[in-house]
């Protein structure tokens, strides 16, 4: 037997429904704030992401399915949404088109990474991006967008952290005093902050080796360096946060594992479950566009996680609801009885009733035990008399009391319970 993929998981029928409800919610909540689906391919050509999400991060170093294609193109299975969708954006001719330009989706992406919990190689992100708007209000409205699809689910235990790292030219200063800072600690830090030192001094912050979190952790912070532009739109992003009642701590931390940002950055992490990392991530990517060689276009976002987002609405003790259950179970005693038993599931189906019949020739007492296992409402019984008089004895599955029901009656009587 072949086994599934590591870092990856099937969804099955028992599950799925959670899923359905997630992606319900998503849907429903990204429509009102105007932004609308947005499908694009599950792989795009590699200098897409090694440009656009940066080749000095993780996820462009080590983590992409990257593979050459019969025709020898360099492909990547989609680490992320973003640079998908700003292609997209792009390509279609949409930059020329209504602004700003809202698109949410809810897809697959793919990682090399160690799997463990809230950590797979294929997951799936609900994520919105919007183009075309520099004010700190386009900022706020995904924020915004982001917490009340977390009120939706009924969370309460997100914490939003939200942090500026500034535009290339507040940066400039900011890597010369990062590098100052790390110039007499780089013998002790290991060799990727040190290959990231000349290139991309930022990234050394997002180090997941403990001795180089040490010594992260007193490097100076980005904030103490934004320009006056830079510093007014993250004061008026926090501005109309705090307006819509929208709680966050300023985190000097968050940097992002993507090099496309700029300006305002967020993430939102669960205190209901432990150290799997943010649940949400997103921000302000103005320069994103640019380095792909079109025409410069303001832009932010987010994306959530789905497996992630699972996980907090369990830890939250969140119960989301079941689906509705088969109306009625149709049960045949014998070979006739079985054959007006499934052409009357047809009928009733057509009424808009969910039916199941029997299909694995079962006693009648099976066929009860597998209704209730289906959480059926009702299962009518069909049997010879039964045949006889055209009609059904239906039994009413929560109280065990029944009535018969004429054939003809059925779908009238299962549709007014
Ligand atoms: P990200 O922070 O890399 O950002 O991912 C966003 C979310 O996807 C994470 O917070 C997490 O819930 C989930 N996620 C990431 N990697 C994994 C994994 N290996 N296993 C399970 N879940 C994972 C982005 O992807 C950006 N594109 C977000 C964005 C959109 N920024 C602007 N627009």
């Amino acid at each position: 037997m072949i086994n599934i993929p590591k870092g990856t998981k099937d969804i099955l029928p028992s599950q799925v429904y959670a899923w359905q409800y997630i992606e319900r919610v998503a849907r429903e909540t990204a429509e009102k704030f105007g932004f609308s689906e947005i499908r694009t391919p599950v792989f795009e050509h590699t200098e897409l992401f090694s440009r656009g999400v940066g080749d000095t991060t993780d996820i462009v170093s080590k983590e992409m399915y990257t593979f050459l294609d019969k025709g020898g193109r360099s492909i990547t299975l989609r680490p992320e949404g973003t640079a998908g969708v700003a292609r997209a954006f792009v390509e279609n001719g949409l930059q020329g088109g209504v602004l700003p330009f809202k698109a949410y989706y809810l897809f697959s992406a793919y990682r090399y990474e160690r799997p463990q919990a809230g950590r797979l190689r294929e997951f799936h992100q609900f994520g919105a991006e919007l183009y075309g708007a520099s004010s700190p209000a386009a900022d706020a409205e995904v924020i915004c967008l982001a917490e009340k699809f977390f009120e939706n689910l009924g969370l309460k235990k997100n914490e939003l952290h939200i942090n500026s790292i500034g535009c290339p030219e507040c940066r400039k200063k900011y890597h010369e005093a990062l590098r100052e800072y790390f110039r007499p600690h780089l013998a002790k830090m290991c060799p990727d902050c040190n290959a990231r030192f000349e290139k991309n001094p930022m990234r050394m912050l997002d180090c997941k080796v403990e001795e180089c979190k040490k010594i992260t952790s007193g490097a100076p912070r980005m904030l103490d360096f934004l320009c006056d532009d830079c510093r007014a739109h993250f004061e008026s992003v926090k501005e109309l946060l705090t307006g819509a009642g929208i709680s966050f701590t300023v985190d000097p931390s968050i940097v992002r594992g993507l090099d496309y940002y700029s300006r305002t950055v967020f993430e939102f992490s669960s205190k209901a479950a432990g150290a799997q990392g943010a649940v949400l991530g997103g921000g302000r990517y103005d320069g994103l566009l640019a380095q792909m060689d079109a025409k410069p276009t303001p832009a932010v976002g987010f994306a959530v996680g789905i497996e992630r987002l699972l996980m907090v609405l369990e830890a939250e003790g969140i119960k989301i609801p079941e689906p509705k259950k088969i109306k009625c179970y149709l049960a045949g005693m014998d070979p006739a009885s079985r054959k007006k038993a499934f052409l009357l599931a047809e009928e009733l189906r057509g009424e808009g009733i969910s039916c199941e019949v029997d299909l694995m020739e079962r006693s009648l007492k099976a066929q009860f035990k597998y209704a209730d296992k289906l959480g059926a409402e009702f299962v009518a019984v069909i049997g010879e008399s039964e045949l006889e008089e055209g009609a059904a004895e239906v039994k009413h599955m929560s109280d065990s009391s029944s009535e018969r029901v004429k054939f003809e009656k059925m779908a009238q009587y299962l549709l007014e319970r």
